[in-house]
């Protein structure tokens, strides 16, 4: 699909995506180089980073993979200085690994529970703390008139709340809270925005063949507002709208992009039963006798 975006919407800005060699992280590391980012994946598998790193370049966007996990500090440190080192400045850090599996929480250990946290709330955390340096304004590479900014992939699941995911819903809570207080702070100290994107049901993408295996695809269609799966592509746009200075006086907010899902409720009644009783309910509440119970009406 045809991105709505200019061209040059990133131009001469340097991006580093974690978990960028596959899903919603690939995609997202596509559309920001072909708005003119420079772009570094960071990831465990290097069967997996290399091949994103020559699918970029073979699109002409200046791509390295480094590799390193998120849950490991050293290596958090080593992949955003080798950014730096290899592209001489760093614009975007985009928190886009994740950990996720489906277990009933009787089922799951503490140490399931620990291992989704660290990946997701202690690595989203890890990796801002080694990039603030590069971020803030003034930092290396940048002037001191314009801070970086990051973007954390996080979720719905933990605005209410979701069967089998309860390590996830706990550590996407604790992605936003934690986006929530850096973009107070390190906004106010250091020019640096931090948002959040919150994805629903994303088709062809490593969660979603975890959550909702080709088997049951269809009927998650069916309970989806718009009848329809997201695509990667609705990820990445609103992750370009964030990033760029489209985005320049938005800070910590989260774009749900989830075609309306958490809000939906099961209808309790058809359409056509409402628009035939509400009127006549409301007609004979109007005409009932004062003093008399609507329970007697
Ligand atoms: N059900 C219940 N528990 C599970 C589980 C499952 N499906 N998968 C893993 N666990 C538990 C393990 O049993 C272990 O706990 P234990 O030591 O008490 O037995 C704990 O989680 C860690 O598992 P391990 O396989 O050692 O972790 P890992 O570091 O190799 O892998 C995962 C981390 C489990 C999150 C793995 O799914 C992963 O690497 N995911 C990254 C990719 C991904 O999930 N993408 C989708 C993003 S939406």
């Amino acid at each position: 699909m045809e991105s709505p975006f200019k061209a040059d919407a990133l131009k001469g800005k340097v991006a580093l995506i974690t978990g960028g060699g596959s899903g919603i992280g690939f995609e997202i590391s596509t559309q920001f180089g072909k708005h003119g980012a420079s772009i570094a994946i960071m990831g465990r598998r290097k069967q997996v980073l290399d091949s994103a790193v020559s699918a970029l370049q073979s699109l002409g966007i200046p791509a390295i993979g480094i590799e390193g996990d998120v849950r490991k500090q050293e290596d958090a440190k080593r992949v955003v200085e080798l950014t730096f080192q290899y592209f001489g400045r760093l614009d975007i850090l985009v928190n886009a690994a994740a950990g996720n599996f489906l277990a009933p929480a009787e089922d799951l250990s503490p140490n399931g529970f620990r291992t989704v946290l660290d990946i997701d709330s202690v690595g989203t955390f890890t990796m801002c703390y080694e990039a603030l340096k590069y971020l803030k304004k003034g930092g290396p590479g940048r002037s001191s008139s314009g801070g970086g900014t990051i973007l954390n992939i996080s979720a719905t699941l933990h605005y209410t709340a979701s069967w089998y995911q309860v390590h996830v819903s706990a550590a996407k809570a604790a992605v936003d809270a934690t986006m929530r207080n850096l973009a107070l702070e390190w906004g106010t100290d250091y020019d640096i925005r931090v948002n959040g994107i919150a994805p629903g049901p994303i088709g062809d993408t490593p969660g979603m063949s975890k959550l909702a295996p080709k088997e049951i695809e269809s009927s998650v269609r069916e309970f989806m507002p718009l009848f329809k799966l997201g695509d990667k592509w609705d990820i990445a746009m609103a992750a370009l709208f964030l990033s760029s200075d489209a985005g320049k006086f938005i800070n910590g907010a989260i774009i749900v992009v989830d075609g309306g899902l958490w809000l939906s409720r099961p209808r309790h009644m058809p359409k056509d039963a409402v628009k035939q009783l509400s009127r006549s309910v409301e007609k004979r509440s109007r005409n009932a006798p004062v003093g008399v119970p609507s329970s007697k009406l």
